[in-house]
């Protein structure tokens, strides 16, 4: 697979709602892994993902090779984020007004590595330039010491540090979801980070 072979479709609005299954299906698939460990189902990410479609503020970046989607990255409005999100920031009076979020960026593995994830960011972050003052992104931290943490495991904050957003430790929203083979859902901690876009 050349990087050169993968091409972008970029979707908004209500073009999304098509697609939506698939990305649930890369969800559910990509999110089994460290450090997510995510078990999910499919009628809560049918729910989850409507934000997208349900929004005219809002975009999903397909990576496609062939006719094979292989990854996305999704985004939409703050205002347009679920309660959850919105709280963390007011809490810490920080304005949600002129700030996109960038949802899901995710590739299938057999395609990390060659620059794909960071056409999709980039692509992303064209489309909304202009048209709102700051990008946030949502991320699982997880300690060092974690006993289920891979030896390989690198860390994605380094990946979206080198794309510029900077990570607001007061931002942080816990959110309980079961793990692969766990009996009950486990309280996990969420950070944000945001990147200037003027
Ligand atoms: C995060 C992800 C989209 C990155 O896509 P990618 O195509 O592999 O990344 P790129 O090849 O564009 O790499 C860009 C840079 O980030 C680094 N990088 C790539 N993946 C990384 C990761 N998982 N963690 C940290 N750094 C990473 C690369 O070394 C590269 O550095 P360089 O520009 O100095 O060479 C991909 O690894 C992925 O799908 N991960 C699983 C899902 C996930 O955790 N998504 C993020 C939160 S939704």
């Amino acid at each position: 697979m050349k990087k050169s072979s993968v091409s972008l479709q970029v979707l908004k609005g209500a073009e999304i709602q098509p697609y939506i299954n698939i990305i649930a299906e890369l969800r559910l698939l990509i999110f089994r892994e460290y450090p997510y460990l995510y078990e999910g189902n499919f009628q809560d990410e049918r729910n989850y993902l409507k934000m997208y479609y349900q929004s005219e503020k809002s975009f999903v970046i397909l990576a496609l090779d062939g006719k094979k989607i292989i990854g996305t990255a999704t985004g939409v409005s703050f205002d347009r984020t679920p309660p959850e999100f919105r709280k963390t920031f007011s809490k810490n009076k920080i304005p949600i007004e002129g700030i996109f979020y960038s949802g899901e960026l995710i590739l299938l593995k057999e395609y990390r590595n060659k620059g794909i994830g960071s056409r999709l960011y980039e692509e992303l972050e064209k489309l909304i330039r202009g048209k709102y003052k700051k990008i946030a992104i949502c991320e699982l931290t997880k300690t060092k010491k974690d006993p289920k943490r891979p030896k390989d495991y690198v860390p994605s904050d380094i990946f979206w540090s080198k794309k510029g957003f900077i990570r607001y430790r007061q931002l942080t929203m816990y959110t309980p979801w079961k793990e692969i083979g766990g009996r009950k859902k486990i309280r996990h901690t969420l950070v944000f980070s945001l990147k200037d876009i003027k």
